[in-house]
């Protein structure tokens, strides 16, 4: 035995169903709250973005009416004893440039100065587009501000503005919300995970389950059920399955061990009495008449033997493929008249009437040998299953619906079969239980209508059985009429080849 590392470790987790659908689940769980998070971000930074635009629109418009050209020069034009106004004007002045057309500066405040866009080239740039603009920038100390730049006019005159309001607690708020959003992460991720662990255990416990159960079946050990959970979900579908696989395996293998039982009984008993007659013989044995009856008699004895064996090595062949058919063409009419004929006097021993109605002739491609087996078993059985008075109908005759065919019938008025066993009589080793009955010695190993159901299914037929207990059972077999002669249709005849009571 090579040892394999997959099925021990991370290796083996890895590729549990379990893991995997856990797996499955927290990628996806995680994709999922990494894009909202990302989408809520970059719309609440929107947001905040507009809003400072909004403002410095409206600071725009209240510097462009403060300010006035008067006597060749830039001036503020407000009530300087209203502390409010002034209060107004001092913030608005607070990041602030004015310059000429031509980039030369006529008013700035100390802030704006740190923040830069003084080049006169860039101021020119601006001016040339003829519309506000908006800026970032960042002074010394990493502060962020926004500025709008633009052109303004005043009597014919233009000058070039730019007016700023720091946005540092909008990018702060963003931050500390982005922060704590993906410190989170991790946290609801991990949550997740052990919740995705936790389902996923739960929904595969009942496939744990059935392995558990598979473990515990041996042969001896056939009778494990795994509970349904009522459920009705797949898994239930595969426990059903399941339970009803066990049960299949449980019938056939108590099968075979009826089977097995059968067969040492039926080889004991003609062994036993082998053996019995050749020690009388041996030890009491007096002249040659005693030695040749007990010889005989073995030899009757050891021809049962070889019977049970072949037939036994037979099906074993038959079911295995073994087998071919020597398929020829030939009279089964012919076939079934022998058979019938073969089996008067045992019938008439057993007291029941045995009639045949066969057509002249009924050509088919078959094997005659397996025909004569199949032939045999169905009138042995009637025979059989038949008390005495009762009768046994053989009958064949064409099939009228296409595609010709032929059919044989073997019908009794005997004891019947009762419906719960009708479905496998065809299995190996399977007969019917007479109630009360001890087993029959001399009743057959079950195995002639395996053979029967075989040799019809080789010959590219079909068999149906109908039975009424207490009134008797018909077997229907159909053959294909497989030759060129075809069959002689109109020529059926009633021929009772004999009936004795
Ligand atoms: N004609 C019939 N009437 C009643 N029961 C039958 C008939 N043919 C078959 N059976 C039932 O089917 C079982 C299987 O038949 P078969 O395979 O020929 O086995 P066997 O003849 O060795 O018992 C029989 O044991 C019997 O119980
Ligand atoms: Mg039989």
């Amino acid at each position: 035995v090579t040892f394999d590392w997959r099925n021990v470790g991370p290796g083996r987790l890895a590729r549990s169903l379990r893991f995997r659908l856990t797996f499955i689940y927290v990628v996806f769980f995680a994709a999922i709250l990494a894009l909202v998070g990302g989408i809520f971000r970059q719309t609440l930074e929107g947001i905040l973005d507009q809003q400072s635009r909004d403002v410095l629109e409206e600071e725009w418009a209240a510097v462009n009416g403060y300010l006035r050209w008067v006597n060749n020069r830039v001036e503020w034009f407000y009530d300087r004893n209203d502390t409010d106004e002034a209060a107004i004007v001092t913030r608005l002045q607070r990041v602030y440039m004015l310059t000429s057309d031509t980039g030369h500066i006529l008013e700035v405040s100390p802030t704006y100065r740190t923040l830069g866009l003084e080049e006169p080239s860039e101021i020119r740039e601006v001016m040339r587009h003829d519309k506000p603009v908006f800026r970032m920038r960042q002074d010394p100390a990493g502060n962020s501000y926004m500025l709008r730049v633009g052109p303004i006019a005043d009597r014919g005159h233009r000058f070039f503005m730019a007016i700023g309001r720091p946005i540092d607690g909008d990018q702060r708020l963003l931050a500390a919300i982005t922060r704590k959003y993906y410190t989170w992460l991790p946290l609801m991720i991990l949550a997740s995970a052990l919740l995705g662990w936790l389902m996923a255990g739960r929904a595969l416990y009942p496939v744990n389950e059935v392995a558990h159960a598979a473990e515990r079946i041996s042969s001896r050990n056939l009778n494990v059920q795994i509970p349904s959970r009522r459920s009705g979900d797949e898994l239930d579908n595969l426990i059903g399955s399941f339970n009803r696989m066990i049960e299949r395996l449980a019938a056939a293998f108590s099968q075979m061990r009826q089977f097995s039982t059968d067969v040492s009984h039926e080889l004991r008993t003609p062994i036993t009495a082998i053996r019995g007659q050749l020690e009388v013989a041996l030890f009491t044995g007096e002249n040659v008449e005693q030695y040749r009856e007990a010889i005989e008699n073995s030899l009757q004895d050891i021809e049962r033997l070889s019977q049970i064996v072949k037939s036994l090595l037979l099906l074993s062949q038959a079911e295995s493929g073994q087998l071919a058919l020597q398929l020829a063409p030939l009279d089964f009419a012919e076939v079934v008249a022998d058979i019938v004929d073969q089996y008067q006097i045992p019938a008439e021993g057993a007291g029941v009437t045995l009639a045949a109605t066969v057509p002249e002739r009924c050509e088919i491609q078959g094997d005659r040998v397996q025909l004569e087996r199949m032939l045999y078993n169905l009138i042995s059985n009637a025979v059989k299953f038949t008390p005495p008075g009762g009768s046994v109908a053989v009958k064949l005759e064409p099939a009228h619906q296409p595609p010709a065919s032929v059919l044989l019938s073997v019908a009794d008025t005997g004891r019947g079969i009762p419906p719960d066993h009708l479905p496998h009589i065809f299995d190996r080793f399977y007969r019917v239980p007479s109630a009360g009955k001890a087993p029959d010695p001399a009743s057959g190993l079950g195995l002639g209508l395996s053979f029967v159901a075989w040799i019809v299914k080789a010959h590219g037929g079909h068999i149906d059985v109908s039975s009424e207990v207490a009134k008797g059972t018909r077997f229907t077999v159909t053959l294909p009429a497989g030759t060129t002669l075809g069959l002689r249709s109109g020529a059926i005849q009633t021929s009772s080849a004999g009936s004795v009571g």
